[in-house]
């Protein structure tokens, strides 16, 4: 049976380095012989409004994602990673971080938590990790130090696990900012193809 992944870029360079990051990584799984239907969804692309904080959608029970009141174009979002076996989540270090695309994103995203009023803080409406996530982010700083001076890995983990996708690979591409336009060294490669492998096992 033909599997799903949802790849999702907040990238603000259309040819920027994640971008040309997450096209290999889709061409690679193309090229795996597995049976995969492939989703790109570029934040870019998509009205999503800033969280309200307003906490409607993590009021009533139940495993399913709480519905929120803002309409825009998170829900289809959310149905896509719903449906999804593999997700991949693409994001540069801006300011020691995730990009602030990606952030908004990400506090939407409380609707996977059960957080009623009385409550001081909010649980995980499931535990199941049913999916596998591929982690890209790409830094001025080497790809080594990410994980010690900026929380981008860790933001990158902790919204894969809310989507119920344990992270089986995290790329973390660095000291390539240097050129106006950047471009992804061939070198790379081989830590991609090593990575979709993991995401398809
Ligand atoms: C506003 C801004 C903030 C940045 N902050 C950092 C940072 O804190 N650490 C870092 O290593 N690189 C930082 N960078 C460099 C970006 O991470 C790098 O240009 C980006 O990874 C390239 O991704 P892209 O090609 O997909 O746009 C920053 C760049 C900009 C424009």
């Amino acid at each position: 049976m033909s599997k799903k992944l949802v790849a999702i870029v907040a990238s603000y360079r259309r040819e920027g380095i994640i971008h040309q990051a997450v096209h290999r990584i889709l061409r690679q799984v193309k090229e795996s012989g597995h049976e995969v239907e492939i989703e790109l969804i570029d934040l870019l692309d998509r009205q999503i409004e800033f969280c309200t904080n307003c906490r409607l959608c993590t009021q009533s029970p139940g495993e399913k994602p709480g519905s929120c009141v803002v309409r825009d174009d998170m829900a289809g979002i959310i149905e896509a990673i719903e449906s999804a076996d593999y997700l991949v989540l693409g994001s540069p270090v801006n300011c020691f971080n995730v990009t602030a695309l990606f952030r908004r994103f990400m506090e939407r995203l409380i609707c996977y938590s059960f957080w009623p009023w009385g409550k001081m803080s909010p649980r995980l409406r499931s535990k199941r990790k049913n999916k596998r996530a591929l982690l890209v982010s790409s830094s001025a700083m080497p790809g080594l130090l990410q994980p010690f001076f900026t929380g981008a890995p860790r933001a990158l983990k902790s919204t894969a696990r809310l989507l119920g996708a344990r992270p089986v690979a995290v790329l973390c591409f660095g000291g390539i900012a240097i050129r106006e336009k950047g471009f992804l060294p061939s070198g790379f490669q081989d830590r991609i193809k090593r990575s979709v492998e993991k995401l398809l096992a």
